[in-house]
């Protein structure tokens, strides 16, 4: 090593290190992070992250060859006051010129034929699709109906089977929308007067956030949603139940609740097995399980339900549900339209 200084060198690997350190700081996994893309759970998200690592491990090696050679050359052919002749020209090598086309085209084999194996693969499952689901992009919610189950509808929760492999239509009813669940699969559009497809299949049961991923007015980053990813005996229960329409409730209040929601939200909402029949809003028919309300963004709860119907700008600006003031709804009529709302399971 004598056409380097030992001092410079441990300055030069010192460096790489705190680099090194400082990247190597942004990975870890994290169940904290609900939306994250390098935390698969699963089939299609597996396969997007195992050619993106692929292709960045990959790109990692090319890059640190070519850094390694570029510092050896730098500093072993530097221009030294003691040389004076001119070194050894080598333009035109044929040797060369044939190397460095050959060198790109075997990396690019290497990463395209992976690439379009993924590309393929993550567009139509090897063995077959179980069910479908057809999900719609609204302003600022979405809706899912169940084909297979009977054409039931829900909004902002999506249940599915474990280890099922879905199809997931998506449509739009106003403007382009992007669905993505991270930890499931990549984004795809929802385009008004289109019809996308692509397929997920989760490989564990739990509650998987998803986001709409198309900037789509004002609410855009509050259009979320769940999946709920449950067992097949479970998800046979609840599509039996779903299909039943919503249960009709026996208390009193609640019965009360009812007539409120039939004046109220039947324009916008639809409730299964009873009069209202609105497409505007979400699917009411089994609200009161949902974890979340307002597309994912308050937790569903009886004080933020009542806030939610009354002031609905004050925490979701630009949603297009009106508010209801007590001189609309009064207090009694919003116990017990929030009472039969949350029976709705
Ligand atoms: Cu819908 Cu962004």
């Amino acid at each position: 090593m004598g056409w380097i200084h030992r001092p410079r060198l441990n300055k030069l690997l010192a460096l790489f290190l705190v680099l090194g350190a400082a990247l190597a700081a942004g990975c870890g996994r994290n169940d904290a992070l609900p939306q994250s893309l390098m935390d698969p759970r699963g089939q299609v998200a597996r396969m997007q992250i195992d050619l993106l690592n692929l292709s960045l491990y990959f790109a990692a090696g090319i890059g640190a060859i070519v850094t390694i050679v570029l510092i050896f050359v730098v500093l072993k052919f530097r221009a030294r006051p003691e040389v004076k002749e001119v070194p050894k020209q080598i333009h035109g090598s044929t040797a060369l010129e044939i190397t460095w086309t050959l060198i790109p085209i075997v990396i690019l084999i290497i990463l395209g034929v992976p690439t379009v194996r993924t590309a393929f693969g993550t567009a139509t499952p090897a063995s077959g699709l179980d069910m479908k689901i057809v999900a719609t992009g609204n302003q600022w919610w979405f809706g899912f109906q169940y084909p297979d189950q009977g054409n039931f509808v829900v909004g902002n929760e999506m249940v599915v089977p474990v280890n099922t492999k879905i199809e997931v239509e998506l449509r739009s009813r106003d403007v382009i929308h992007s669905f993505w669940i991270p930890k499931l699969a990549g984004k795809m559009d929802m385009v008004p007067n289109r019809v996308n497809s692509m397929w997920i299949e989760a490989g564990e049961t739990g509650m998987y956030y998803g986001q709409c991923a198309e900037f789509c007015g004002t609410q855009h980053a509050q259009m979320r949603f769940r999946v709920k990813v449950v067992s097949k005996e479970e998800f046979d229960g609840w599509a039996k139940r779903r299909q039943a329409g919503a249960v009709e409730p026996t208390d009193p209040v609640a019965l009360k609740g009812k007539e409120v929601a039939m004046k109220t939200c039947a324009a916008c909402h639809a409730i299964d097995g009873t009069t209202a029949k609105g497409v505007v809003g979400p699917n009411l028919s089994n609200v009161g399980e949902r974890s979340t309300l307002a597309a994912g963004i308050i937790e569903n709860t009886e004080e933020n339900l009542k806030q939610w119907i009354r002031n609905p700008q004050a925490i979701k600006p630009g949603v297009k549900m009106a508010s209801h003031p007590p001189a609309v709804v009064s207090d009694a009529d919003l116990n017990a339209l929030v009472k039969y709302l949350q029976g709705l399971k």
